[in-house]
């Protein structure tokens, strides 16, 4: 039986999309700048563009618009600097009539959107809270306590920022950003081996896309 086709927007170094691959869709990636670390078919496009001539092609979009606008992570005095793309991202979507999940931060104004978490799947080891917007109905697994959890050396860690070595708002030591900054760490943590630095810190986990996928 074929595979259903779906359309990875936004789609950066692919940890949505491979995700979505595993549980069985094959992807095809678009973003605005070149990836060659993306590991699945990939276009170089303004994503609104590609949806609106190439949507129908597909079966079901993801759309990953950049979060720094709502991002508790951007200062507020620069957020208005960062284009708001969640509401024009949905009308197009819409207008496909296709299945669709939007993904953003907690602060995203998405719509009845479920939240994952790092804790929710025993493989992770990372907190990194992601909201997911569809027209179809998602179920979330049980959410558990953060209490007790054990943040830094042998512990989970926080994925945050742009992958670059600054201070972050984390409230962590700075032996514990070091330790949850490093590249392998945070591979092990998101259950990603093909990414830098950068496509990590704006990369949700493959397990989050292959749960709501399957
Ligand atoms: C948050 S990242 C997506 C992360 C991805 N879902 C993952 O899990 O790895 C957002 C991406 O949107 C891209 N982007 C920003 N504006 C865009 C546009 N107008 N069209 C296409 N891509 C764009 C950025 O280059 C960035 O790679």
């Amino acid at each position: 039986m074929p595979r259903p086709r779906l359309l990875d927007l936004f789609c950066c170094q692919g940890g949505a999309a491979m995700g979505y691959h595993r549980a069985g869709f094959d992807v095809v990636g678009v973003d605005l700048k070149p990836q060659p670390r993306y590991p699945f078919e990939f276009v170089q496009a303004d994503a609104l563009q590609y949806l609106a001539n190439h949507g129908w092609e597909y079966d079901a979009i993801h759309a990953s618009p950049p979060c720094q606008r709502y991002s508790v992570g951007t200062p507020q005095e620069n957020r208005e600097g960062h284009p708001d793309l969640v509401g024009v991202t949905r009308n197009i979507i819409l207008a496909t009539g296709l299945p669709y999940i939007m993904e953003n931060v907690p602060q995203a104004p998405l719509l009845s959107p479920v939240q994952l978490c790092g804790l929710m799947f025993p493989q992770l080891r990372v907190i990194r809270h992601r909201d997911f917007e569809s027209n179809l109905i998602l179920f979330a697994p049980a959410h558990p306590s953060h209490v007790g959890i054990k943040i830094g050396k042998g512990g989970f860690c926080c994925v945050s920022g742009n992958g670059d070595q600054k201070g972050t708002r984390s409230g962590l030591s700075l032996e514990e950003r070091r330790i949850t900054r490093s590249c392998a760490t945070w591979s092990r943590a998101m259950g990603i081996d093909w990414m830098t630095r950068y496509g990590m810190a704006q990369a949700i986990p493959p397990a989050y896309t292959e749960y709501l996928g399957r």
